[in-house]
Protein backbone atom coordinates (compact mmCIF):
# COMPACT_ATOMS: atom_id res chain seq x y z
CA UNK A 1 0.00 0.00 0.00
CA UNK A 2 2.24 2.88 -1.11
CA UNK A 3 1.18 6.39 -1.26
CA UNK A 4 -0.47 7.21 -4.79
CA UNK A 5 1.22 10.56 -4.83
CA UNK A 6 4.08 12.72 -3.84
CA UNK A 7 4.26 15.63 -2.41
CA UNK A 8 7.09 18.32 -3.63
CA UNK A 9 7.72 22.30 -3.25
CA UNK A 10 4.07 21.81 -2.27
CA UNK A 11 2.66 20.50 -5.57
CA UNK A 12 1.64 16.68 -5.50
CA UNK A 13 2.80 14.12 -8.95
CA UNK A 14 0.95 10.96 -9.59
CA UNK A 15 3.47 8.12 -8.24
CA UNK A 16 4.01 4.66 -10.07
CA UNK A 17 6.40 1.64 -9.68
CA UNK A 18 9.63 4.01 -10.57
CA UNK A 19 8.30 6.43 -7.67
CA UNK A 20 11.65 6.26 -5.21
CA UNK A 21 11.43 9.67 -3.29
CA UNK A 22 11.82 9.12 0.14
CA UNK A 23 10.42 11.28 2.41
CA UNK A 24 13.96 12.43 3.92
CA UNK A 25 14.66 13.51 0.63
CA UNK A 26 11.41 15.27 -0.41
CA UNK A 27 11.98 17.43 2.64
CA UNK A 28 15.15 18.80 1.49
CA UNK A 29 13.49 21.09 -1.10
CA UNK A 30 12.77 23.56 0.90
CA UNK A 31 16.21 24.40 2.28
CA UNK A 32 17.64 26.11 -0.84
CA UNK A 33 21.09 26.14 0.98
CA UNK A 34 22.59 27.90 -2.05
CA UNK A 35 20.54 31.31 -1.45
CA UNK A 36 20.90 31.58 2.39
CA UNK A 37 23.29 34.66 2.29
CA UNK A 38 25.27 33.47 5.11
CA UNK A 39 25.66 30.34 4.06
CA UNK A 40 29.32 28.99 2.82
CA UNK A 41 27.03 27.06 -0.48
CA UNK A 42 25.56 30.98 -0.71
CA UNK A 43 29.15 32.57 -0.47
CA UNK A 44 30.61 30.08 -2.67
CA UNK A 45 28.18 30.71 -5.15
CA UNK A 46 28.49 34.67 -5.11
CA UNK A 47 31.78 34.68 -5.12
CA UNK A 48 31.85 32.32 -8.47
CA UNK A 49 28.84 34.07 -9.78
CA UNK A 50 30.72 37.43 -9.54
CA UNK A 51 32.90 35.75 -12.07
CA UNK A 52 30.29 36.29 -14.79
CA UNK A 53 28.74 39.03 -14.73
CA UNK A 54 25.56 40.86 -16.01
CA UNK A 55 24.55 41.97 -18.74
CA UNK A 56 26.60 39.38 -20.51
CA UNK A 57 25.91 36.43 -18.30
CA UNK A 58 22.32 36.37 -16.64
CA UNK A 59 22.02 34.10 -13.56
CA UNK A 60 18.90 31.51 -12.98
CA UNK A 61 19.26 30.66 -9.19
CA UNK A 62 15.36 29.37 -8.55
CA UNK A 63 14.14 26.57 -11.08
CA UNK A 64 12.96 24.08 -9.79
CA UNK A 65 14.24 20.58 -8.91
CA UNK A 66 11.48 18.51 -10.59
CA UNK A 67 11.98 17.89 -14.26
CA UNK A 68 11.17 15.73 -17.22
CA UNK A 69 13.76 12.72 -18.11
CA UNK A 70 14.08 14.44 -21.29
CA UNK A 71 15.32 17.63 -19.66
CA UNK A 72 17.69 15.46 -17.61
CA UNK A 73 18.44 13.17 -19.87
CA UNK A 74 17.28 13.06 -23.82
CA UNK A 75 18.25 16.89 -24.19
CA UNK A 76 21.66 16.10 -23.44
CA UNK A 77 22.49 13.09 -25.77
CA UNK A 78 22.34 10.64 -22.62
CA UNK A 79 21.84 6.72 -24.57
CA UNK A 80 19.11 4.85 -23.06
CA UNK A 81 20.97 2.41 -21.25
CA UNK A 82 23.38 4.92 -19.53
CA UNK A 83 23.56 4.06 -15.40
CA UNK A 84 22.97 7.26 -14.71
CA UNK A 85 18.81 7.00 -15.81
CA UNK A 86 18.64 3.90 -13.08
CA UNK A 87 16.73 4.25 -10.41
CA UNK A 88 19.54 2.53 -8.31
CA UNK A 89 21.53 6.14 -8.93
CA UNK A 90 18.33 8.30 -9.46
CA UNK A 91 15.38 9.71 -7.45
CA UNK A 92 12.40 8.84 -9.92
CA UNK A 93 9.27 10.78 -8.94
CA UNK A 94 7.71 8.39 -11.85
CA UNK A 95 8.85 7.27 -14.71
CA UNK A 96 8.73 10.77 -16.47
CA UNK A 97 9.94 12.79 -13.90
CA UNK A 98 13.47 13.03 -11.76
CA UNK A 99 14.83 15.22 -9.20
CA UNK A 100 17.43 16.74 -11.38
CA UNK A 101 20.60 14.89 -11.49
CA UNK A 102 22.64 17.71 -12.20
CA UNK A 103 22.03 21.93 -13.27
CA UNK A 104 22.96 20.56 -16.94
CA UNK A 105 19.12 19.61 -16.94
CA UNK A 106 18.20 23.37 -17.67
CA UNK A 107 21.10 23.81 -20.38
CA UNK A 108 18.13 23.59 -23.80
CA UNK A 109 15.80 25.18 -22.03
CA UNK A 110 18.29 28.49 -20.71
CA UNK A 111 19.68 28.11 -24.70
CA UNK A 112 15.88 28.37 -25.82
CA UNK A 113 15.04 31.11 -23.90
CA UNK A 114 17.71 33.36 -25.68
CA UNK A 115 17.82 36.27 -22.56
CA UNK A 116 21.76 36.50 -22.71
CA UNK A 117 24.71 35.64 -24.13
CA UNK A 118 25.53 33.77 -20.85
CA UNK A 119 24.28 32.62 -18.03
CA UNK A 120 24.88 30.53 -14.56
CA UNK A 121 22.29 28.48 -12.75
CA UNK A 122 22.95 27.37 -9.29
CA UNK A 123 20.77 24.74 -8.02
CA UNK A 124 20.46 22.39 -5.63
CA UNK A 125 21.16 18.51 -7.24
CA UNK A 126 20.05 14.85 -6.38
CA UNK A 127 21.56 11.68 -6.19
CA UNK A 128 21.46 8.53 -5.08
CA UNK A 129 24.74 7.94 -3.71
CA UNK A 130 27.16 6.55 -0.98
CA UNK A 131 27.31 7.56 2.53
CA UNK A 132 30.68 9.10 3.47
CA UNK A 133 32.40 12.50 4.40
CA UNK A 134 32.25 13.66 1.11
CA UNK A 135 28.48 12.62 -0.35
CA UNK A 136 25.08 13.59 0.61
CA UNK A 137 21.98 12.51 -1.72
CA UNK A 138 21.41 16.76 -2.20
CA UNK A 139 24.52 19.03 -3.13
CA UNK A 140 24.43 21.99 -5.24
CA UNK A 141 25.41 22.75 -8.34
CA UNK A 142 26.36 25.79 -10.48
CA UNK A 143 25.87 25.33 -14.45
CA UNK A 144 27.96 28.20 -16.76
CA UNK A 145 27.49 28.77 -20.29
CA UNK A 146 28.25 31.49 -23.01
CA UNK A 147 27.32 31.39 -26.54
CA UNK A 148 28.22 33.56 -29.33
CA UNK A 149 26.14 33.50 -32.52
CA UNK A 150 27.53 33.24 -36.25
CA UNK A 151 24.84 35.44 -37.65
CA UNK A 152 26.03 38.47 -35.55
CA UNK A 153 29.96 38.14 -35.36
CA UNK A 154 31.82 40.55 -38.47
CA UNK A 155 31.72 38.58 -41.09
CA UNK A 156 30.51 35.03 -39.28
CA UNK A 157 34.16 34.98 -37.99
CA UNK A 158 33.25 33.87 -34.56
CA UNK A 159 37.28 32.74 -33.59
CA UNK A 160 38.37 35.99 -34.52
CA UNK A 161 35.67 37.77 -32.67
CA UNK A 162 36.37 35.02 -29.52
CA UNK A 163 40.02 35.85 -29.40
CA UNK A 164 39.46 39.62 -29.39
CA UNK A 165 37.57 39.15 -26.24
CA UNK A 166 40.46 37.04 -24.99
CA UNK A 167 42.62 39.11 -24.87
CA UNK A 168 40.61 41.90 -23.26
CA UNK A 169 40.27 39.40 -20.31
CA UNK A 170 42.42 40.26 -17.20
CA UNK A 171 45.44 38.16 -17.44
CA UNK A 172 46.39 35.81 -14.88
CA UNK A 173 49.24 34.93 -12.78
CA UNK A 174 48.37 31.18 -12.45
CA UNK A 175 50.55 28.07 -13.46
CA UNK A 176 48.35 25.87 -15.87
CA UNK A 177 49.16 22.38 -17.27
CA UNK A 178 47.33 21.34 -19.97
CA UNK A 179 47.33 17.29 -20.41
CA UNK A 180 43.91 17.30 -21.88
CA UNK A 181 45.08 15.90 -25.39
CA UNK A 182 43.02 18.50 -27.15
CA UNK A 183 42.45 17.70 -30.55
CA UNK A 184 42.53 13.91 -30.04
CA UNK A 185 40.33 13.02 -33.27
CA UNK A 186 39.19 9.70 -31.45
CA UNK A 187 38.53 10.18 -27.76
CA UNK A 188 38.18 14.06 -27.36
CA UNK A 189 37.22 15.36 -31.09
CA UNK A 190 36.30 18.86 -32.36
CA UNK A 191 33.03 18.27 -33.91
CA UNK A 192 32.32 18.25 -37.50
CA UNK A 193 29.91 21.25 -37.19
CA UNK A 194 32.86 23.15 -36.29
CA UNK A 195 36.13 24.44 -37.47
CA UNK A 196 39.28 23.45 -35.72
CA UNK A 197 39.88 27.13 -35.27
CA UNK A 198 36.16 27.88 -33.80
CA UNK A 199 36.88 24.97 -31.34
CA UNK A 200 40.34 25.72 -30.10
CA UNK A 201 38.93 29.78 -30.09
CA UNK A 202 35.61 28.67 -27.82
CA UNK A 203 38.06 26.08 -25.53
CA UNK A 204 40.30 29.01 -24.68
CA UNK A 205 37.34 31.71 -23.75
CA UNK A 206 36.62 28.57 -21.46
CA UNK A 207 39.86 28.40 -20.19
CA UNK A 208 40.73 31.08 -19.30
CA UNK A 209 37.61 32.49 -18.10
CA UNK A 210 37.31 28.88 -15.23
CA UNK A 211 41.02 29.66 -14.51
CA UNK A 212 39.93 33.55 -13.53
CA UNK A 213 37.43 31.75 -11.38
CA UNK A 214 40.37 29.66 -9.74
CA UNK A 215 42.94 32.89 -8.93
CA UNK A 216 40.10 34.76 -7.44
CA UNK A 217 38.53 31.77 -5.48
CA UNK A 218 41.38 30.36 -3.87
CA UNK A 219 43.09 33.14 -4.31
CA UNK A 220 40.84 34.76 -1.33
CA UNK A 221 41.09 31.12 0.29
CA UNK A 222 44.69 31.31 0.64
CA UNK A 223 44.73 34.35 2.26
CA UNK A 224 42.42 32.96 4.76
CA UNK A 225 44.09 29.86 5.49
CA UNK A 226 47.29 32.05 6.07
CA UNK A 227 45.08 34.18 8.75
CA UNK A 228 44.01 31.24 10.51
CA UNK A 229 47.58 30.26 10.96
CA UNK A 230 47.12 27.24 8.57
CA UNK A 231 49.30 28.06 5.85
CA UNK A 232 52.48 30.12 5.78
CA UNK A 233 52.54 33.53 4.31
CA UNK A 234 55.39 32.68 1.81
CA UNK A 235 52.68 30.73 0.21
CA UNK A 236 51.00 34.02 -1.40
CA UNK A 237 54.21 34.70 -3.44
CA UNK A 238 54.21 31.36 -5.34
CA UNK A 239 51.57 31.17 -8.33
CA UNK A 240 48.32 28.86 -7.98
CA UNK A 241 48.58 25.64 -10.05
CA UNK A 242 45.75 24.00 -12.04
CA UNK A 243 45.55 21.59 -14.85
CA UNK A 244 43.45 20.18 -17.82
CA UNK A 245 42.61 16.78 -18.00
CA UNK A 246 40.91 15.21 -20.88
CA UNK A 247 36.88 14.38 -20.27
CA UNK A 248 34.11 12.79 -21.44
CA UNK A 249 30.46 14.32 -21.16
CA UNK A 250 27.80 13.33 -23.59
CA UNK A 251 26.86 16.94 -24.08
CA UNK A 252 30.03 18.68 -24.90
CA UNK A 253 32.47 17.75 -27.30
CA UNK A 254 35.84 18.47 -26.37
CA UNK A 255 35.14 17.80 -22.99
CA UNK A 256 37.65 18.66 -19.92
CA UNK A 257 38.08 18.61 -16.25
CA UNK A 258 39.89 21.26 -14.20
CA UNK A 259 41.79 20.46 -11.23
CA UNK A 260 43.75 22.51 -8.78
CA UNK A 261 46.31 21.70 -7.01
CA UNK A 262 45.41 22.54 -3.05
CA UNK A 263 47.07 21.58 0.54
CA UNK A 264 49.30 19.12 -1.23
CA UNK A 265 46.95 17.30 -3.37
CA UNK A 266 45.46 17.86 -7.25
CA UNK A 267 41.90 17.53 -6.57
CA UNK A 268 39.19 17.71 -9.51
CA UNK A 269 36.66 20.64 -9.66
CA UNK A 270 34.35 20.85 -12.35
CA UNK A 271 33.92 19.40 -16.06
CA UNK A 272 32.98 21.33 -18.89
CA UNK A 273 33.45 21.71 -22.33
CA UNK A 274 32.27 23.01 -26.01
CA UNK A 275 28.67 22.28 -26.01
CA UNK A 276 27.33 19.91 -28.59
CA UNK A 277 25.85 21.08 -32.09
CA UNK A 278 22.58 18.98 -31.60
CA UNK A 279 21.53 20.21 -28.40
CA UNK A 280 21.99 23.47 -29.24
CA UNK A 281 19.73 22.86 -32.57
CA UNK A 282 17.30 20.49 -30.60
CA UNK A 283 17.17 24.19 -28.72
CA UNK A 284 16.63 26.25 -31.70
CA UNK A 285 19.54 27.57 -31.24
CA UNK A 286 22.20 26.43 -34.19
CA UNK A 287 23.19 29.75 -35.44
CA UNK A 288 25.14 29.79 -32.62
CA UNK A 289 28.50 28.04 -30.89
CA UNK A 290 30.06 27.88 -26.99
CA UNK A 291 30.87 26.52 -23.78
CA UNK A 292 29.25 24.98 -20.83
CA UNK A 293 31.10 24.18 -17.47
CA UNK A 294 29.54 22.46 -14.20
CA UNK A 295 31.16 22.63 -10.87
CA UNK A 296 29.92 20.96 -7.66
CA UNK A 297 29.39 23.75 -4.84
CA UNK A 298 29.51 21.17 -1.87
CA UNK A 299 33.25 20.11 -3.17
CA UNK A 300 34.64 24.08 -3.82
CA UNK A 301 33.09 25.02 -0.29
CA UNK A 302 34.91 22.23 1.52
CA UNK A 303 38.41 23.46 0.52
CA UNK A 304 37.57 27.12 0.56
CA UNK A 305 35.69 26.82 4.17
CA UNK A 306 38.07 23.89 5.34
CA UNK A 307 34.39 22.01 6.12
CA UNK A 308 35.70 18.68 6.93
CA UNK A 309 31.92 16.97 6.53
CA UNK A 310 29.43 17.36 4.08
CA UNK A 311 26.62 16.82 6.74
CA UNK A 312 27.65 20.10 8.22
CA UNK A 313 26.07 22.56 5.55
CA UNK A 314 22.36 20.78 6.51
CA UNK A 315 23.41 21.56 9.71
CA UNK A 316 20.73 23.96 11.61
CA UNK A 317 23.00 24.37 14.30
CA UNK A 318 24.12 28.12 15.58
CA UNK A 319 27.38 27.22 16.06
CA UNK A 320 27.55 26.34 12.38
CA UNK A 321 25.97 29.21 10.57
CA UNK A 322 26.66 31.80 12.78
CA UNK A 323 30.37 31.69 12.21
CA UNK A 324 29.82 33.05 8.41
CA UNK A 325 29.53 36.51 6.59
CA UNK A 326 28.02 36.73 2.90
CA UNK A 327 30.92 37.39 0.56
CA UNK A 328 33.84 36.31 2.86
CA UNK A 329 36.16 33.00 2.83
CA UNK A 330 37.14 32.49 6.84
CA UNK A 331 38.00 28.91 7.62
CA UNK A 332 35.53 26.97 9.28
CA UNK A 333 36.48 26.08 13.82
CA UNK A 334 34.73 23.26 14.44
CA UNK A 335 32.75 23.06 17.45
CA UNK A 336 33.98 19.77 18.96
CA UNK A 337 34.13 16.41 17.58
CA UNK A 338 31.56 13.78 19.35
CA UNK A 339 32.23 10.45 19.63
CA UNK A 340 31.84 7.73 16.82
CA UNK A 341 30.06 4.15 17.15
CA UNK A 342 30.30 1.72 14.33
CA UNK A 343 28.30 -1.70 14.24
CA UNK A 344 27.97 -4.24 11.40
CA UNK A 345 25.19 -5.89 10.00
CA UNK A 346 25.54 -8.77 7.53
CA UNK A 347 22.84 -10.21 5.66
CA UNK A 348 22.10 -13.09 2.93
CA UNK A 349 20.12 -11.70 0.01
CA UNK A 350 17.00 -13.23 -0.99
CA UNK A 351 18.00 -16.02 -3.51
CA UNK A 352 15.69 -14.98 -6.48
CA UNK A 353 17.82 -11.49 -5.99
CA UNK A 354 21.34 -12.99 -6.70
CA UNK A 355 20.75 -14.23 -9.74
CA UNK A 356 19.69 -11.04 -11.50
CA UNK A 357 22.02 -9.16 -13.33
CA UNK A 358 22.31 -5.60 -11.62
CA UNK A 359 20.19 -2.99 -13.18
CA UNK A 360 17.14 -1.33 -12.32
CA UNK A 361 14.81 -4.24 -11.73
CA UNK A 362 12.47 -4.35 -8.66
CA UNK A 363 13.34 -6.54 -6.05
CA UNK A 364 17.82 -6.57 -6.97
CA UNK A 365 19.17 -5.30 -3.93
CA UNK A 366 21.96 -2.25 -4.52
CA UNK A 367 24.06 -0.72 -2.67
CA UNK A 368 22.65 2.53 -2.82
CA UNK A 369 19.57 1.00 -0.99
CA UNK A 370 21.37 0.33 2.02
CA UNK A 371 22.42 3.74 2.02
CA UNK A 372 18.94 4.67 1.61
CA UNK A 373 17.80 2.67 4.50
CA UNK A 374 20.17 3.89 6.73
CA UNK A 375 19.85 8.10 5.88
CA UNK A 376 15.62 6.98 6.22
CA UNK A 377 16.38 5.64 10.06
CA UNK A 378 19.47 7.55 11.14
CA UNK A 379 19.16 10.72 9.01
CA UNK A 380 22.20 12.95 9.70
CA UNK A 381 23.81 10.94 12.48
CA UNK A 382 25.31 8.56 9.76
CA UNK A 383 28.70 9.56 8.85
CA UNK A 384 29.83 6.41 6.52
CA UNK A 385 28.67 3.37 5.39
CA UNK A 386 30.69 0.49 3.75
CA UNK A 387 30.50 -2.70 2.60
CA UNK A 388 32.92 -4.77 4.79
CA UNK A 389 32.42 -8.37 3.58
CA UNK A 390 30.55 -9.91 0.41
CA UNK A 391 30.97 -13.45 -0.34
CA UNK A 392 28.60 -16.02 -2.60
CA UNK A 393 27.42 -19.78 -0.87
CA UNK A 394 29.46 -22.37 -2.72
CA UNK A 395 26.78 -24.89 -2.42
CA UNK A 396 23.49 -22.53 -2.09
CA UNK A 397 24.65 -19.65 -4.12
CA UNK A 398 23.24 -17.66 -1.56
CA UNK A 399 25.17 -14.40 -1.57
CA UNK A 400 26.28 -12.87 1.72
CA UNK A 401 26.87 -8.86 2.64
CA UNK A 402 28.12 -7.04 5.58
CA UNK A 403 28.23 -3.34 6.22
CA UNK A 404 29.79 -1.29 8.70
CA UNK A 405 27.86 1.83 10.00
CA UNK A 406 29.67 4.41 11.18
CA UNK A 407 26.93 6.97 13.96
CA UNK A 408 28.51 9.69 14.74
CA UNK A 409 26.18 13.39 15.47
CA UNK A 410 27.90 16.46 14.40
CA UNK A 411 26.18 18.44 17.34
CA UNK A 412 25.91 16.23 20.35
CA UNK A 413 26.90 12.55 21.93
CA UNK A 414 24.79 9.84 20.79
CA UNK A 415 24.37 7.60 23.90
CA UNK A 416 25.13 3.86 23.29
CA UNK A 417 21.15 3.11 23.48
CA UNK A 418 19.95 5.08 20.93
CA UNK A 419 22.75 4.29 18.34
CA UNK A 420 21.58 0.63 19.06
CA UNK A 421 18.14 1.02 18.36
CA UNK A 422 18.73 3.15 15.16
CA UNK A 423 20.55 0.08 14.07
CA UNK A 424 17.91 -2.32 14.75
CA UNK A 425 15.69 -0.19 13.24
CA UNK A 426 18.32 0.02 9.97
CA UNK A 427 17.92 -4.43 10.62
CA UNK A 428 14.40 -4.30 10.91
CA UNK A 429 14.09 -2.30 7.57
CA UNK A 430 16.25 -4.13 5.89
CA UNK A 431 14.17 -7.80 6.61
CA UNK A 432 10.80 -5.78 5.73
CA UNK A 433 11.53 -3.60 2.16
CA UNK A 434 14.47 -6.36 0.92
CA UNK A 435 13.34 -9.66 2.59
CA UNK A 436 17.45 -10.36 3.89
CA UNK A 437 17.71 -13.16 6.04
CA UNK A 438 19.69 -11.64 8.85
CA UNK A 439 23.06 -13.27 10.06
N1 LIG B 1 26.72 18.04 -15.62
C1 LIG B 1 28.06 17.55 -15.49
C2 LIG B 1 28.17 16.76 -14.16
O1 LIG B 1 27.30 16.84 -13.33
C3 LIG B 1 29.09 18.66 -15.51
C4 LIG B 1 29.17 19.40 -16.82
C5 LIG B 1 28.40 20.53 -17.07
C6 LIG B 1 30.04 18.96 -17.82
C7 LIG B 1 28.49 21.22 -18.27
C8 LIG B 1 30.13 19.63 -19.02
C9 LIG B 1 29.38 20.75 -19.23
O2 LIG B 1 29.14 16.04 -13.96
Amino acid sequence: SKPSTVTLNGKSYPCDDHTNVPPHIAQCLSRKLHLIPNHPISITRSLIESQFPSPVYKSYNTLLPVVTVGQNFDSLGFPLDHPGRSRTDTYYVNKDTVLRTHTSAHQADTFRLRESDGFTISADVYRRDAIDRSHYPVFHQMEGARMWSRDSVPNGDIAAAIWKEIEQMPRHDLKVEDTAGAWDAERNPVQSEHTDAEAEAVAAHLKRSLENVVVEVFGQARKAAIAAGEAKESEVEEPLKVRWIEAYFPFTSPSYELEVFWQGDWLELLGCGVVKQELLKNADCNDQIGWAFGVGLERVSMLLFNIPDIRLFWSQDARFLSQFTPSTITRFQPFSKFPPCHKDVAFWLPSSTTSAAGGNTMGVFHENDMMEVVRDVAGDDAEDVRCIDEFVHPKTGKKSLCFRVNYRSLERTLTNDETNQMHEKVRQALVERYGVELR
